[in-house]
């Protein structure tokens, strides 16, 4: 334990739901509005994950491609999603992958928040999603439960900042805290090997702060991390709790769901590293 301070940390918050209930077309929608372009010059390079400033503070998102990811951490043990957005189309309703987004909230103990997208539609039918979601003991607040579900429109954009709002009052109940000044420890959300740049890992901060030129394990591998870079591919030096970025300078390619943490020297950082590949 470092002993510094703790302080409140913004939320994490993977989107899930059927498929082509929009996901992306959401999350899309989010990043165009609210990711400040970088200086790549409005490039939106892939990246796993990304924040955002809203009127009433920052947002973290998993952009997990399926659930496969959010399945991966979870066998891992690594619980890195502090709300889950459980995303259904107004003109198609509940589906089998929303009951088993639902059942995955619900096992890992993740309040849920429903966007009911494509609100746009002439065969949007909210009433229904409420129906068919309190049938599974999903119920809305304005019905007695504990969910909001919020109507929106990754289209139109329209209810989006409700949306956005609405996550943000959630995260509000789940007080959510982290320590600032501690060597940095988080979980891999992806990594790949790209030409010229190496090892490339997508890292969620999750406690402490992580710099340019700190030693780190990675799963199994380990480096110095010798550039940082947010979603919009700006260089950065640090990354607080709940800040994804992208890091240069791993040895190899951990998996999602791997732990990371910084370490004091490359003598330890080689020896945990040894330690995890050999098991
Ligand atoms: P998968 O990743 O394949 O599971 O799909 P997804 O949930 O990410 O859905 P995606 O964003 O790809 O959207 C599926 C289709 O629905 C696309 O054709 C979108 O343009 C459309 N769509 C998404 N959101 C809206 C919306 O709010 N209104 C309307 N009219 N169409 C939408
Ligand atoms: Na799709
Ligand atoms: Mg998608």
């Amino acid at each position: 334990d470092s002993g510094g301070e703790k302080a409140r940390r913004a939320p994490v918050v993977s989107v899930m739901g059927h498929v082509d209930h929009g996901k992306t077309s959401l999350l899309d929608y989010i990043r165009r509005t609210k990711v400040a372009s970088g200086e790549s010059g409005g490039i939106t390079q892939h990246i796993g994950a990304y924040h955002v400033e809203t009127d009433h503070g920052m947002v973290s998102f998993l952009d997990t491609p399926g659930h496969a990811a959010f399945t991966a951490m979870r066998a891992r043990g690594a619980q890195c999603t502090d709300i889950v957005i459980l995303v259904v189309a107004a003109d198609d309703g509940v589906m089998p992958q929303t009951k088993e987004a639902v059942d995955h909230a619900r096992s890992a103990g993740v309040p849920i928040v429903v966007a009911i997208n494509k609100m746009d539609k002439e065969e949007a039918d909210p009433d229904r999603i409420k129906n068919e979601l309190a049938g599974m003991d999903v119920i809305p607040e304005e019905w007695g439960g504990d969910v909001q579900f919020v109507p929106v429109s990754a289209h139109t954009g329209d209810g989006i900042d409700a949306l956005l709002e609405a996550v943000l009052l959630q995260a509000e109940m789940l007080e959510l805290e982290a320590v600032k000044d501690a060597p940095a420890k988080g979980v891999v959300v992806e990594s790949s090997l790209e030409r010229g740049r190496g090892s490339v890992a997508t890292v969620l901060v999750q406690n402490g702060t992580l710099r340019q030129g700190d030693m780190v394990v990675a799963g199994a591998w380990f480096g110095k991390v010798r550039a940082m870079t947010d979603e919009a591919g700006k260089q950065v030096k640090e990354a607080g709790p709940s800040i994804p970025v992208e890091i240069l300078g791993l040895n190899g390619t951990p998996d999602a769901g791997d732990e990371f943490f910084a370490v004091a020297d490359e003598r330890k950082a080689k020896e945990l590293a040894e330690f995890r590949q050999s098991r």
